[in-house]
């Protein structure tokens, strides 16, 4: 048996010369797939005990074998065993440590597997348990976000285009926004979900395996919901860990348009929002300052997680089909991306509860700009005018507020006739703010009786999400027992 600092080679038959070892050291992983172990261990006590009860190696040594492996998780968890060393992966670290604990009997586990079928497995484990988390955490934020629309119904503020003035919305109406954002992205990291849960193991390293294994029983253990169909494919395919990175990115780039307004909002210009203390940085020479630094990196950081699509696109687009080394990379690739985005959906929501809304700050700015012309050409229309001969008439209205240096409903009731005889009374009303924000109440408009039946579905729709997040996080946690001692 080789000693503690002789790794267990899984290959090395054919060779006369051990490997230059800046090179081992060049093509390692083990530094980054080390946190892998667990998935690893799961999927290997899996194929074992399908080797077992196949009758493709003895059933007492598959036994001996799943208790090994889950012995050195259970050190590793614990400390006693350093997951470290001139490993070229996981997977020989983990072949290394068993044969140095159980002996020769070690050299079984690897029978109708390759390390190509079973990193493929392995890395699709993690997937589905980043998904959950990544799916969980957004599902948190939109929550908390549908609380704070909730209580920020009564609060109107200008809704922008092309960050100028445009028509007033509810606060609840622009924050239920970008709660339906992160719902398509929840979506997306489900379905991708949903396409990735496919068993590769049993394609071994590219042509399928000669023993007579049971894969579905495999896939019944491990939680997936169906076989791979073609071993070639199966082993050079990393079509869900793109998918991945990709639905990261969006859910990322939606972040950082958010960070992008609360930085605007937090500003003294607008004023819109004040920020506790807990959530602001200082500066190091201004003592006035307080500036919102972590929506700032959220910002900052949306280009590692879109240089992770490309860089993963690009390691896949020169690959012929099959396992080539090159896959190797996507792990630091989909790991990079998956901790940014899963911390920032975190940091946003922590930095959300530090927020203050600024009622009057929003009110004044609705009652600037000529916000509410679109009433008039509306009212115009509701009379009979064609609308485009209203939008005409309107601007005219505009002028003449412009001209005077007031707002619609500050414009005498004679200037409104002298416009057009159309015009009555009412119109003073109707261009009010806050009879702007009623008119709109066709669904998905901003009225009050529009915006609380969007809370009313938001907050289906997450009992929905919550529901998956519940059934994924079970299933999940029954496959990772599988190695529990
Ligand atoms: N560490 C490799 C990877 O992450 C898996 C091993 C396959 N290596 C090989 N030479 N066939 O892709």
């Amino acid at each position: 048996m080789p000693g503690a600092d002789t790794p267990h080679k899984m290959w090395g038959g054919r060779f006369r010369q051990p490997p230059d070892s800046d090179l081992l050291e060049f093509t390692s992983s083990f530094a980054t797939d080390r946190r892998l172990l667990r998935w690893d261990v799961v999927a290997s006590i899996a194929h074992v005990q399908m080797l077992g009860a196949t009758g493709i190696i003895p059933a007492s040594d598959a036994a001996a074998i799943a208790d090994g492996l889950r012995g050195i998780l259970a050190d590793a968890e614990a400390g006693r065993v350093r997951v470290k060393g001139p490993y070229e992966d996981v997977h020989s670290f983990l072949e290394a440590i068993l044969y140095r604990r159980i002996g020769p009997v070690a050299g079984r586990l690897h029978t109708a597997r390759s390390r190509n079928d079973q990193v493929a497995t392995t890395l699709r484990l993690y997937v589905k348990e980043a998904i959950l988390h990544l799916v969980a955490h957004t599902v948190d934020l939109m929550d908390a976000t549908v609380d704070r629309a909730a209580g920020a119904v009564e609060i109107i503020l200008p809704g922008f285009t092309h960050l100028q003035h445009a028509q007033p919305v509810r606060l609840a109406h622009h924050l239920l926004g970008y709660v339906w954002m992160l719902d398509r992205d929840v979506d997306r990291l489900m379905d991708c979900y949903r396409r990735g849960n496919v068993l590769p193991l049993g394609s071994g390293a590219v042509a399928g395996v000669s023993f007579p294994v049971d894969r579905q029983r495999v896939a019944d253990a491990l939680g997936f919901a169906r076989i791979s169909e073609n071993s070639i494919d199966a082993t050079g395919d990393r079509d869900f860990a793109v998918e991945l990175v990709a639905a990261a990115a969006l859910l990322m780039v939606h972040l950082s348009r958010w960070s992008d307004e609360l930085v605007l909002w937090a500003s003294e210009e607008f004023g819109f929002i004040t920020l506790a203390d807990a959530v602001t940085t200082g500066s190091s020479l201004m003592p006035q300052k307080k500036n919102p630094d972590p929506v700032e990196l959220i910002r900052g950081r949306a280009g590692r997680a879109i240089g992770a699509v490309t860089a993963l696109l690009t390691a896949l687009k020169g690959l012929p089909s099959g396992y080539q080394r090159d896959l190797q990379e996507d792990k630091d690739i989909v790991f990079g991306a998956v901790d940014l985005v899963t911390a920032s959906v975190r940091a946003l929501q922590k930095f959300l509860t530090g927020v203050e809304f600024s009622k009057a700050h929003m009110e004044q700015a609705t009652r600037r700009g000529l916000l509410t012309a679109t009433e008039v050409a509306d009212y115009l229309a509701g009379k009979g005018m064609p609308f485009r001969e209203a939008h005409e008439v309107a601007g005219r209205v505009v002028q003449e507020a412009l001209a005077r240096g007031i707002q619609l409903w500050e414009l005498p009731m004679e200037a409104y006739a002298r416009i057009t005889p159309l015009f009555g009374r009412d119109i003073l009303e109707a261009v009010q703010p806050i009879a702007a924000v009623e008119a709109k109440r066709a669904p998905g408009g901003t009225a009050r009786a529009a915006v609380e039946g969007q809370l009313h579905s938001a907050r289906l729709q997450l009992d929905t999400l919550r529901m998956w997040v519940r059934e994924t996080e079970g299933r999940l946690q029954k496959v990772s027992a599988l190695a529990e001692r």
